[in-house]
């Protein structure tokens, strides 16, 4: 059974979306809700372990028991999960984080040109990759799950993304799913299929997120090394 199968283990989970500003009042954010994240922080304190939530903008309540550290951009979240990730048994990047946040942030509110039409350009710059750095880094001890959301309708080139995706990644798990305008973010089910190191299908889940999030949690346990 899975009660208790996490007793004594760390886990750190990244959920929601990082908001990157552009100025006092506005942002670049997606449409992650962080529902899928915090079912997988409640599904892990339900069954034992001490959980640290690295909680990004969330638009759903936050979970009783969990040590929740609130970010909002990407370096914010950067520098809180490396923090939390030292000595975790499992570290799970649920939350989207933005690749690009813009060059500049204003002081001041930004304010169209009175004298033009013209549109608007933005320069953007690229954002760590949070997850992949955790890959490159020696991380003995402590499995890293990664999430994949892509619009891929094909179900088998969509597999093949989170495969590559994971070896990019350097993760030991990947969970890809398939989102759109209306499917995944917001949504109360997912559907997700878990990859291994070994490239291999290790579970297919459908339900809603917090059924997801036992079926992911069930993989981890089975690849803990076990606790000393
Ligand atoms: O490359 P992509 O954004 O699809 O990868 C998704 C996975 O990588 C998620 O686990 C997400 O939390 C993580 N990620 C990250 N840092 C970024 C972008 C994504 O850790 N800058």
């Amino acid at each position: 059974t899975r009660v208790g199968d996490l007793a004594g283990r760390r886990v750190v989970v990244t959920a929601g979306g990082t908001r990157e500003p552009l100025d006092p009042v506005r942002f670049l954010g997606n449409r992650s809700s962080g529902k899928q994240g915090v079912a997988i922080a409640e599904a892990a304190r339900e069954r034992g372990a001490s959980v640290t939530l690295i909680a990004a903008n969330l638009e759903v309540a936050r979970p009783e028991g969990c040590d929740i550290r609130a970010v909002s951009t990407a370096l914010e979240l950067r520098d809180a999960v490396r923090e939390a990730a030292v000595g975790a048994d499992v570290v799970v990047m649920a939350a989207a984080v933005a690749d690009y946040r813009p060059a500049v942030v204003s002081e001041a509110k930004l304010k169209k040109d009175p004298g033009s039409d013209d549109g608007l350009t933005l320069e953007l710059v690229r954002n760590p990759d949070i997850l992949a750095e955790l890959g490159r880094e020696p991380h003995d001890g402590t499995l890293l799950v990664g999430f994949a959301a892509e619009t891929e309708p094909d179900a088998e080139r969509l597999l093949e993304l989170g495969r590559a995706k994971r070896r990019a990644k350097g993760a030991d798990l990947l969970a890809v799913n398939r989102v759109g305008w209306t499917a995944g973010f917001a949504a109360d089910d997912n559907v997700v299929t878990v990859v291994d190191g070994d490239d291999t299908v290790v579970a297919e889940l459908h339900g809603t997120k917090s059924s997801v999030a036992q079926g992911i949690l069930d993989v981890v346990v089975s690849k803990l090394a076990p606790s000393s």
